[in-house]
């Protein structure tokens, strides 16, 4: 198989809303930049967020990043860097603004300014009540985010190239990273994009369960490269159910209709929200709604014939607010509830939604791994951004609204760290090794010419089914022990897949198995850091750590307090996990105190 070099200073991978982001920073200096993306940038999976972007503009109401800020470290039920935390809350308004710069249709208040909703966990005044932080257009945000900076992108000569997938990062003996191989979809050529900075931004993996809010492209592509070059994945037990994800489908019904007055509702009718967080009810964190609803249905009060859903209430709005400012929502639940909302209550589940950890990065988005030296030591020429990487903003559990946030800020951030390095110290591209390519086209090989081996689709379903029973909303010491042996059986499979139909067109079934590939390292890092981590601490809670008076919430501060790495076996090395502490130290302000979570 042959492959062409082409020389870049910078490739990104992924144009969704992190890598669009950082392109253009890179192509605004000047540099020559390529982003790779599977499909038409504007159709990333950003193109789903609803709901808006976190800012403490203040355009409503009083706001202060410094609120944000505490409310960020409380949703991450204290698992984030505060370093990385504070960073991002300061940055937000700044971010925004760019956006609207860029000519983002942000809705508008009367008075012009940009129209902001409350949205769960975002709180005035160090978590005293719900207050205006989310940055929306109508229930389309990233519709239009990514449609403003794709343009702003053709301004600045980036280069796109479209329905290519990337492969696998190169990287040289130094550990320096060299770029990408890449292979372009329809055609099956192999392009090597070689480049000086090489940013991930390739979203999340959420397709490893079997329900998810996540579009099919979400194959943690970004992920399963970083593991197989040898980095560890950080945080992987951390997974986010979004409670209204429309039952059956799976598609998402943003926050924001809570956030616009909507209301949980169980089989009796009740608020059941004000049982569970008295003081935010349906506006609590993500991981707290999602508990509630899965523990309504558990004891028999959910809705429906088989008692498996509970319902999303937005029929005392009025009908101008829910067309005009949740428009999309209103589409969605006829096409996939075929319910009219303005009358009847959407019937909802927790759904799979977001990934809170992945390829460690500092807040510069520079890729940072342990070493000799220091927990964080960079990984030369590597960046990640975005759902792909965990700066770690989001700890245990993220807030709604600041994905968008997050990719904006550390897009941007990593984007601006690649500019620095190239341009402080220019430098010419460093050669490429000679076996640059050959664990890539060893794997290309086998995939041509396994025989009697596992069909992608039935392996991919026995994944997505493991990690739903195995790796929930509510985790269970025996099933999740039992989930690992049944994971690594299909890391077996997935080893051994075959292409059965190889007639298809535009080598769907090929990328279908290289995106198996990395999937499976996302579910495995996944289930085998949360079998490992033997405490609660916000989306990931076991049976056997509950509430207690000296652990609240099961949390376990003394031995817990602290990140997972996860390592996939190369070669002669072993799996395994290491861990590193949490940066409990802001930039400017003062640590925020461990405490009990309550909303
Ligand atoms: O509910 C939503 O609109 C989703 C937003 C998010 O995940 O941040």
């Amino acid at each position: 198989m042959k492959v062409t070099v082409r020389k870049f200073d910078a490739v990104i991978v992924g144009a969704g809303g992190a890598g669009l982001r950082a392109a253009i920073q890179l192509s605004e200096a000047g540099l020559k930049t390529a982003v790779l993306t599977k499909v038409f940038p504007t159709r990333s999976h950003t193109v789903a967020a609803q709901g808006g972007i976190a800012a403490s503009l203040g355009n409503s109401e009083e706001d202060h990043w410094h609120w944000h800020m505490y409310d960020t470290v409380k949703g991450s039920d204290w698992l984030g860097d505060q370093d990385a935390i504070e960073f991002m809350c300061k940055k937000a308004n700044e971010v925004v603004i760019e956006l609207e710069h860029y000519g983002m249709p942000f809705d508008r208040l009367d008075n012009g300014r940009i129209y902001q909703r409350p949205f769960g966990g975002h709180m005035s005044n160090f978590g005293e009540k719900p207050v205006r932080r989310s940055c929306a257009a109508a229930d389309r945000t990233g519709h239009a985010m990514l449609h403003a900076m794709y343009q702003r992108n053709i301004k600045v000569n980036t280069q796109f190239f479209i329905e290519w997938l990337a492969l696998d990062l190169i990287r040289d003996a130094a550990g320096d990273v060299l770029g990408v191989i890449a292979m372009e979809m329809e055609t099956g050529e192999l392009v090597a994009f070689h480049a000086k900075a090489t940013i991930l931004a390739t979203g999340g993996a959420g397709r490893i369960y079997y329900s998810s809010t996540n579009a099919f492209i979400n194959t943690g592509d970004g992920l399963g490269m970083a593991a197989r070059a040898g980095l560890p994945l950080e945080d992987m037990e951390f997974w986010q159910f979004h409670p209204t994800g429309v039952a059956g489908a799976g598609v998402l019904i943003t926050e924001g209709v809570r956030g616009e007055g909507g209301i949980l509702r169980n089989s009796l009718g009740e608020r059941f929200m004000e049982r569970y967080a008295p003081n935010a009810k349906d506006l609590a964190s993500r991981d707290v709604v999602s508990r509630a609803m899965v523990t309504e249905i558990n004891e028999g009060r959910g809705c429906g014939p088989n008692k498996d859903y509970v319902l999303l209430d937005i029929t005392h709005l009025p009908p101008e607010t829910i067309m005009k400012r949740l428009p999309g929502i209103h589409e969605i639940a006829v096409q996939f509830a075929g319910v009219d909302a303005l009358r009847e209550p959407i019937p909802v589940v927790p759904t799979c939604h977001y990934q809170m950890g992945g390829i460690p990065t500092n807040f510069k988005g520079q890729v940072v791994v342990p070493g000799k030296r220091s927990q964080n030591e960079i990984v030369p020429g590597l960046y990640a951004a975005g759902e792909c990487a965990c700066a770690s903003v989001h700890g245990a559990n993220r807030l709604g609204t600041n994905s968008l946030l997050d990719l904006l800020v550390f897009g941007k951030s990593a984007g601006e760290a690649a500019v620095a390095e190239l341009q402080q110290s220019p430098k010419a591209h460093k050669e490429l090794p000679a076996d640059a390519f050959a664990p890539t086209l060893a794997r290309l090989n086998r995939l041509n010419t396994q025989k009697d081996g596992a069909s992608v689709h039935e392996t991919q379903l026995a994944m997505q089914r493991t990690m739903q029973k195995h790796a929930g909303v509510f985790r269970f010491a025996d099933l999740l022990k039992e989930g690992v042996q049944k994971i690594l059986e299909v890391q077996q499979d997935v080893a051994r897949t075959e292409i059965k139909d190889k007639s298809q067109v535009f080598n769907t079934a090929r990328v279908e198995a290289l995106e198996l590939d990395n999937l499976i390292e996302v579910a495995v890092a996944t289930m085998v850091s949360a079998e490992a981590r033997k405490e609660s601490r916000g989306a990931h809670v076991r049976d056997d750590a509950p509430d207690t008076p000296e652990r609240p919430d099961g949390r376990d501060d003394v031995n817990w307090l602290k990140h997972s790495l996860w390592f996939k076996a190369i070669g002669t090395e072993m799996s395994r996990l290491e861990y590193k502490s949490v940066t409990l130290r802001p930039l400017t302000v003062d640590t925020i105190a461990l405490k009990k979570r309550a909303y």
